[in-house]
């Protein structure tokens, strides 16, 4: 077995953690259980070790017959006590079921861990997290994470693979949907807020989750968007926009941590012993476990980095993978690998005891059953009350992009309206990819909210303009975007004619952004840009309302229709919510974060990128950093969306104009409610670090507050800098703060910002 020596091999550019990341003293997340741990791990043989580090999907019927080979091969492994969790078994029953078997026949009756992605809901569905994040409410987020904790653990489950912190900056990727966006310190707080919905404050409350941080690092950097691709990312890049969530993850206390798909600088990161050994479990002192990605330790054979599983397995585990999901490498060969002193028992007994203190703190050796009760699964999922938050999330995650002349919200006089669009009346599509365990078509449509909101002196009449979608998709089935079939756009262009108002719904399927569904183009799929076009021409009077997973390329919408509502996936409420807004029941209070582009070629594109050398600042420059055929500037830029009302900002009032290391600085600003109606402003606050060590981004998100303002009030917003702030890794590969000239901004996005100066000594 030749494969450990790679785990040696150090890369110069890794190394540099080791000396740069301090260790956390606050950690929270301790081996609490230590002794008891020790008192099982000292009864088990090798093999009931290692069994603890393999995890299996289910997804048969555990209560009938084992049809298949498989199957019943599995079972067995699970009453030999040889398998310490399992992904995709759901519901009280069928999770009863397969824990009985580890209890009721296994030699040392240790319960097993259940998994599942909950993303962005279990069965009622929030909006994709990167819509949700565009409310840039964070006790929303974290309401909605334990709203999704309560339903999953109602049945059955009690770890999520959520939430994912993968900054990610090309709408190409599919993934994009997952994420909170483009922003570090974004996702950061998204992260925060999602771990403490899921986990609560006590990891033993049956209504909480374990939660995991994924993926551990770097896959949102993938070249060109394309899925599982390979990533290149500078050290000093890697350190200031990849780590930092990961890092405060792990500080906060998450139970556990996914590693990724992607490789870096040649190693694929479930072989990374930097990464997850050098950096998480020893700089980070992280006391969670680690598993790996669905089948990414199989996968290192793939790459070419193994020749066979049993090198595989070696690598994975001696780098610091916990556990196995899927690749059957640790339940075929470690133990062999073991004996023949390839890899040192300490190390299992290392990830076994991270194993079996998760469970000691979810209160499984207590009762394994605690996440069966029949009773709280007819109860607590899709309830009144999970609606409600569905949809206050639906309302409050979306964005207002343009709104000429106020035609938005639709004024009383208007009596009549041509509702058009494939997804108009799509029961499916705002329920999203990755959608746990909604049930398809569950989801209010915009024809059935604007119907049950309107009055009955208005006039609603629907056409679907095309068919997008022929047959239904699902994850990781293929598209079935229809490319050719036009009869009906004829059809509605009459009915676009014949009202005063359309509302054209249109964007992308549910299952067009989510994993393995990266594009080259992120524009409009299908037959909708001759639709969209065919509309206009019929009737300007036109609101379009876009259902997406991904920022879109909607160059020639933007210009021509008067608005343009951004509804996301927006889940099981989405309809109820759409029409809401469209009506002026609720004010739009969302913001953009991510940005969009206005063409799919300008992607990776982000509002925090460096200067580079050019432009300069001259006049008279005329060759620099730009593209010649379309305009740089972002469509819609980064914490961007607009409001019923209007709100003023008066200038920034710094408490000083120098700080010094242990100080703080204060920066305050007025905002006003200039307008005529209540509405919720985004309050953003930027830096940029004029000269460093290293090049610094142009801008960056340090803090945001979202306030409520009356008509004519006024409130002072006041932001607390610190040094940790305007620390960044720095060229001593360390993160500090440098002395020098900075520049703090304030306001409605990430354009339109009031300026001052502060130096940093
Ligand atoms: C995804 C993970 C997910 C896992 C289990 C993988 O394909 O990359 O994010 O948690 O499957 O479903």
């Amino acid at each position: 077995m030749k494969s450990y020596a790679y785990v040696f091999i150090l890369s110069l550019f890794i190394m540099s953690c080791s000396t740069s990341e301090t260790s956390s003293e606050n950690s929270i997340h301790t081996l609490e259980y230590q002794k008891q741990v020790d008192s099982l791990l000292g009864k088990m043989t090798l093999e009931e070790k290692v069994g603890q580090m393999v995890q299996y999907s289910g997804g048969w019927d555990l209560t009938g017959p084992a049809t298949n080979a498989n199957t019943q091969l599995k079972k067995q492994q699970i009453e030999k006590g040889l398998v310490g969790s399992m992904l995709n078994v759901t519901s009280v029953e069928q999770v009863r079921e397969a824990q009985k078997l580890a209890i009721e026949k296994s030699r040392l009756k240790i319960p097993m861990l259940f998994g599942f992605d909950v993303i962005h809901g279990y069965k009622t569905m929030f909006p994709i997290p990167l819509g949700e994040a565009a409310s840039w409410d964070l006790d929303l987020m974290q309401r909605t994470a334990a709203v999704s904790a309560k339903e999953a653990t109602a049945a059955g489950v009690n770890w999520t693979f959520a939430p994912m912190v993968d900054i990610s900056r090309d709408a190409r990727w599919g993934r994009i949907m997952e994420s909170a966006g483009e922003d570090t310190y974004l996702n950061t707080q998204v992260g925060l807020a999602k771990m403490k919905g899921y986990q609560g404050e006590d990891l033993a409350n049956p209504t909480t989750m374990a939660a995991c941080a994924k993926h551990f690092a770097g896959y949102g950097f993938v070249e060109a968007g394309k899925e599982y691709n390979t990533v290149n990312i500078g050290e000093n890049e890697f350190h200031n926009a990849v780590l930092p969530p990961f890092k405060v993850l792990a500080e906060a206390g998450i139970a556990t941590f996914m590693n990724s798909f992607s490789d870096m600088d040649g190693l694929p990161a479930t072989a990374s012993h930097e990464l997850q050994k050098e950096l998480l479990k020893e700089k980070w002192n992280y006391k969670g476990f680690v598993v790996s990605d669905w089948g990414s330790i199989k996968e290192l054979e793939t790459h070419g980095v193994t020749a066979n599983l049993a090198e595989s397995a070696s690598m994975a585990v001696q780098a610091g993978n916990d556990m196995d999901m899927e690749s059957n490498a640790y339940a075929e060969h470690l133990v062999q690998l073991v004996e023949d002193e390839v890899v040192a028992e300490s190390r299992v007994n290392d990830a076994v005891g991270r194993i079996l203190n998760l469970k000691f703190q979810l209160g499984l050796f207590d009762n394994p059953y605690k996440y069966c009760d029949e009773a709280r699964e007819k109860t607590d999922i899709m309830s009144k009350e999970n609606m409600d938050l569905a949809y206050e999330a639906a309302l409050k995650s979306m964005v207002l992009l343009k709104n000429e002349n106020q035609i938005l919200p639709i004024s009383d006089e208007v009596k009549s309206i041509a509702l058009i669009g494939p997804l108009a009346n799509d029961k499916n599509t705002p329920l999203g990819n990755w959608r746990g365990k909604a049930i398809d078509d569950s989801a209010v449509s915009v024809y059935e909210g604007l119907k049950g909101k309107l009055s009955n002196s208005v006039e609603l009449s629907y056409h679907e303009g095309i068919d997008f979608i022929k047959g239904g998709e699902s994850f990781g089935s293929p598209l079935k975007i229809n490319t050719t079939d036009n009869s009906k756009i004829e059809e509605a262009v009459k009915l676009a004619k014949s009202k005063e108002l359309v509302v054209l719904v249109v964007g992308e399927s549910a299952f067009q952004s989510g994993e393995g569904r990266s594009q080259a183009n992120i524009g409009f799929a299908g037959l909708q840009n001759e639709l969209i076009e065919a509309v206009y021409e019929a009737n300007p009077n036109t609101i379009m309302v876009l259902m997406n997973g991904r920022p879109m390329d909607i160059s020639w919408s933007a210009k021509h229709f008067p608005a343009i509502l951004e509804a996301w996936h927006l889940g099981s409420q989405a309809g109820n919510a759409i029409a809401d807004v469209l009506l002026g029941n609720y004010n739009p209070s969302g913001k953009l974060t991510v940005s969009f582009p206005r063409s799919s070629g300008q992607e990776p594109f982000y509002y925090n990128h460096k200067n580079t050398g050019r432009p300069t600042g001259s006049p008279n420059e005329v060759v620099f950093s730009n593209t010649t055929d379309v305009n740089d500037e972002p469509l819609f830029p980064f914490g961007f969306g607009l409001s019923y009302t209007s709100f003023d900002y008066g200038e920034i009032k710094l408490s000083k104009n120098n700080f010094n290391k242990g100080e703080k600085l204060t920066a305050e600003i007025e905002v006003t409610n200039s307008g005529d109606r209540f509405g919720e402003e985004v309050v953003q606050l930027y830096i940029r670090d004029l000269v460093a060590s290293r090049t610094r981004p142009v801008l960056e998100l340090k803090a945001f507050e979202k306030v409520g303002l009356k008509p004519g009030e006024s409130k002072t917003i006041s932001f607390e800098i610190s040094e940790k702030d305007i620390q960044f890794y720095t060229a001593n590969k360390k993160w500090e703060a440098e002395a020098g000239e900075f520049k703090l901004f304030i306001g409605p996005h990430s354009e339109e910002l009031k300026v001052e100066t502060f130096h940093y000594e």
